[in-house]
């Protein structure tokens, strides 16, 4: 990519730090400890097409976070902030945050982020919308919802508000009423949140990684071979698989990018995510995971409009494939910031900068939304 093209651009990169909790292990992928080296890479891909970077990290003093961004007025936000408590909305609320200071950001807004959290309303929306989701998708709230309806068994039950596998583990695949229930219920009092159960597709699995503003680019496709997993354990992309690194199920499944599949097949997954992520409002980047059904039509699992963006695994592997390199992609994602989303109105702020509030004023709302 030709650095000479590139507009240089003053770039906050905001991701979230915590307290080191006693609970992290090493073994365990998804630490604190690697969001801040991925955030490290990261900042060095963006300086290597001379940005200027500074990494802005949110722990729990919003008003110090925000001072700093009014301090440094970046030309744009790159964001990275990652939910890391259960059921939490907090991806939504800072994409919100950054956007009422009035500042561009990367990736999608609040209302795709928070959308997709809820996997209960991402699927009704795109089932109206007649993007194809498994079978039965259903909400439990109590373990009495059970009842209510007929299960094509086996069904596979996870937390309704959470990610990166959480929740997902060797009995989340139910093949009868008094397993449904028991993981149910394991699922409302561990996690404080409903529980979503749907028919579980035992076809094969992909992810499709996108990037782009108005020209979205479709990645070349990953599949997930479950194929070396010893029977017994289901064929999910479980907590354990995704980032126990001592596990049978990290270490017996991998990802196969390019995947394997013929042309019409290919296009019927790459539509069928294309359709989903702008469904849900996503934009700039995401990743939607797609399982085959018994008539080999793809139906989305998830809409990721946070994905994993670090080097070398998920969307920038598959980017590489296509001769993208790491920061091509980040530059992609930084350009699509400054294109949309689409009718997300740049309004005047009522933000104060530390100063004597100034009186609200109304802003008449334009005549026409472009
Ligand atoms: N209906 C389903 N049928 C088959 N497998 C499923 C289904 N729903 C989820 N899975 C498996 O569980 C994994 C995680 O589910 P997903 O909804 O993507 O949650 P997460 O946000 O934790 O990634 C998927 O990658 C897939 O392997
Ligand atoms: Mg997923």
């Amino acid at each position: 990519m030709g650095k000479a093209r590139i507009e240089k651009r003053k770039i906050a990169l905001i991701y979230n730090t915590y307290g080191e909790s006693a609970s992290e292990s090493h073994a365990d992928r998804g630490s604190a400890g690697d969001l801040r080296l991925q955030i490290r890479r990261m900042a060095r891909a963006l300086r290597s097409l001379g940005h200027a970077v500074t990494t802005v990290p949110l722990a729990n003093d919003i008003s110090a976070f925000q001072r700093r961004l009014m301090r440094l007025k970046p030309d744009v936000i790159f964001n990275q902030y990652d939910d890391v408590v259960h059921g939490a909305l907090y991806e939504m609320r800072v994409a919100t945050l950054v956007r009422i200071m009035g500042f561009p950001m990367t990736g999608s807004p609040a209302l795709g982020l928070g959308l997709t959290r809820y996997k209960y309303m991402s699927a009704s929306l795109l089932q109206g919308a007649g993007v194809p989701v498994p079978l039965c998708t259903a909400l439990l709230e109590r373990i009495g919802d059970i009842d209510k309806r007929a299960w094509p068994f086996p069904v596979i039950v996870q937390p309704s508000q959470e990610h990166a596998g959480i929740g997902l583990d060797r009995d989340s695949v139910v093949g009868s009423k008094s397993a449904l229930r028991r993981k149910v219920r394991g699922i409302l009092e561990a996690y404080r949140q409903p529980a979503l159960a749907q028919q579980f597709l035992p076809g094969r699995e992909f992810n499709v990684g996108l990037v782009g503003g108005k020209r979205l680019r479709v990645l070349p496709l990953a599949e997930v071979d479950y194929s070396r997993l010893p029977s017994g354990i289901p064929a999910i992309m479980s907590y354990a698989c995704k980032w126990m690194e001592d596990s049978v199920e990290y270490q017996k499944t991998r990802v196969i990018c390019p995947a394997r599949v013929d042309a019409s097949l290919a296009s019927s997954i790459s539509d069928t995510a294309v359709r989903a992520f702008r469904t849900v409002g996503g934009w700039g980047y995401g990743r939607v995971d797609i399982r085959l059904d018994a008539d080999s039509v793809p139906r989305v699992l998830e809409v990721n409009c946070n994905p994993l963006l670090d080097a070398g695994v998920g969307i920038a592997r598959s980017a590489k494939k296509a001769g993208m390199d790491y920061p091509h992609l980040l530059q992609l994602i930084v350009d699509a910031a400054f294109e949309g989303p689409p009718h997300d109105l740049d309004l005047p702020i009522y933000f104060t900068q530390g100063r004597k509030a100034k009186p609200a004023q109304w802003i008449p709302m334009p005549e026409a939304i472009p």
